[in-house]
């Protein structure tokens, strides 16, 4: 495991939205660079940049034309390598995101497959063998290509899957994952890593990095190959390299060989709980202060993978990301504060979406560039009250996507004026994470606390306790047995001992030292 990772705070930038420098309506590196001191006053000491390769931006960038090119819109090889310098003088690290189970269906590789010789790409997509023959249940006839054949998809209809092969092979059109086709895929692949990692960077997240082997791979063994194989590479060659990955698993994606997983947002699940459940219409996410929810549906689906990968890995919980409604959807500035004081003392890397601090809002707006009913989570940063909101020059109809420009949409500039805003909130407590050494080396954690019918509960890391009252009502919770309380850290509302008893104001949040 990289030293780094253990007490990283990753910042999500979204670079298209992020800070345009330029004028052009779009975000780009050097605008990015002008806000990293921005990012490590909120106590992030790490970035997630999302695709900046060379695209069609059919999916945003995850349609990715050449791995080894920036898309001219976010600026040269030149201004990303000092993006990465700029980041490394501020004692920071940046993982681009590498996209290892599709490229574009413009990609040159790609090209070269769907010609009907022969050549070196022929099977670095997979193909079946006849135009009307679909693949995986994909009913379907491509029917663009020359080649007699249909490519397997790996998400949208532009994303032909790369070849890693399939576990138990049938067809004569599908490949063992020792292939040598296959092996050449994983070669490029470690091709690509490296070019980034000997640019600058320093690691990845993956993007869907549980699709690459094909055909019931269900408990991902054959996936498990390949990413075991990276691994190795990068332990051998680029120790200080850290992969995380969008897998949702992390009992099979630590062993496999990432260092993070994710908890991603899938309905119904327990992280899907905490900020965004509906049921019948209706907002249940546990953090609204009207919910009738127990945490223990968010612990006991956390505890049961954190428990099984916690020596080997971190199991990262986030804000939010460019894929989901963002949590001010659902969350008032009051029910943010409980619910980001609990993600950022959780064990694991915190993962702060870009906005999310400041409570930016979701809007509703026509798809762009493959978003669908993400775009709304994707738009211009929101910097200060000033024309496009700070973020670009531009005239408002040029900018990637229209700013917020509701009378109570959020900005940077006048939450830093004000102490009770929930970016301040934000900073006070990643100023604790980064303080407390129990945060910062990742201390064991302990759910001390929580009933099916109770909203109060309470964890330990090491000499710290939470306590956290999610409802509109006082509640008192007799003493327990923990050890005394010694000093208040941190709080959110009003919280005490006293009487032998725990006082947990409404809405409140406290750290205690013991
Ligand atoms: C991941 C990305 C998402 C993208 C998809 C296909 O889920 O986060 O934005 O559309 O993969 O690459
Ligand atoms: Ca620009």
């Amino acid at each position: 495991m990289p030293a780094w990772i253990k007490d990283a705070i990753f910042y999500e930038i979204y670079p298209q939205s992020f800070k345009d420098s330029n004028g052009d309506g779009i975000g780009d590196f050097n605008g990015i660079i002008e806000k990293l001191d921005y990012i490590k006053e909120l106590g992030c000491n790490a970035i997630w940049m999302n695709p900046c390769y060379d695209s069609p931006f059919r999916d945003a960038g995850y349609d990715v034309r050449d791995y080894k090119k920036t898309a001219a819109r976010y600026g040269s090889m030149e201004d990303i390598v000092r993006l990465f310098a700029e980041v490394h003088k501020r004692d920071m690290h940046i993982l681009l995101d590498l996209v290892p189970g599709h490229t574009s269906e413009e990609h040159p590789w790609f090209l070269e497959s769907s010609k009907v010789e022969e050549n070196e790409y022929t099977d670095r997509y997979i193909w079946t063998d006849k135009w009307f023959h679909g693949a995986q249940g994909l009913n379907y006839i491509a029917g663009e290509a020359p080649r007699d054949g249909v490519y397997v998809l790996n998400y949208f209809k532009c994303q032909p899957a790369l070849n890693y092969g399939f576990l138990h092979p049938e067809e004569r059109w599908q490949k063992g994952i020792e292939d040598p086709a296959c092996v050449a895929t994983r070669e490029a692949l470690k091709d690509i890593i490296r070019f980034w990692l000997d640019k600058g960077c320093d690691g990845f997240r993956v993007d869907m990095a549980d699709s690459l082997v094909k055909k019931d791979d269900e408990n991902k063994s054959g996936t498990s190959v390949v990413w075991k194989d990276i691994r190795r590479m990068l332990d051998e060659e680029y120790p200080e390299a850290a992969i995380v990955s969008e897998w949702n698993k992390p009992q099979v994606a630590i062993p496999a060989g990432f260092h993070m997983d994710f908890f991603l947002d899938w309905e119904g699940n327990g992280y899907n709980l905490l900020m965004r459940n509906v049921e019948n219409g209706r907002n249940n996410s546990f953090f609204y202060k009207d919910s009738d929810r127990s945490v223990l549906d968010f612990f006991e689906e956390y505890l049961e993978k954190y428990e099984q990968i916690k020596q080997q890995g971190h199991y990262c919980l986030i804000t939010g990301n460019h894929d989901m409604i963002r949590a001010a959807y659902y969350l008032d500035v009051r029910e943010l504060k409980l619910a980001y004081a609990f993600l950022f003392t959780m064990p694991g890397n915190p993962f702060l979406y870009y906005g999310d601090e400041i409570g930016m809002h979701y809007q509703n707006l026509p798809t762009k560039e493959g978003g669908y009913t993400r775009t709304g989570s994707r738009t211009p940063m929101q910097w200060d009250d000033t024309e496009n909101c700070g973020f670009s020059t531009a005239s408002a109809d040029k900018l990637y996507l229209p700013v917020d420009k509701s009378e109570d949409a959020p900005s940077v500039a006048s939450q830093e004026k004000d102490k009770d805003s929930l970016l301040s909130m934000v900073k006070e407590i990643l100023a604790v994470r980064n303080q407390e050494a129990d945060l910062r080396e990742n201390a064991n954690l302990e759910l001390v606390y929580a009933k099916r019918e109770e909203r109060s509960f309470a964890y330990r890391r090491g000499n710290l306790l939470m306590f956290c009252n999610p409802s509109g009502e006082e509640s008192v919770i007799e003493d327990f047995g923990l050890p005394d309380i010694r000093e208040k850290v941190f709080a959110v509302g009003e919280a005490d001992f006293v009487n032998g008893a725990y006082r947990l104001g409404e809405q409140s949040f406290v750290m205690w030292r013991i």
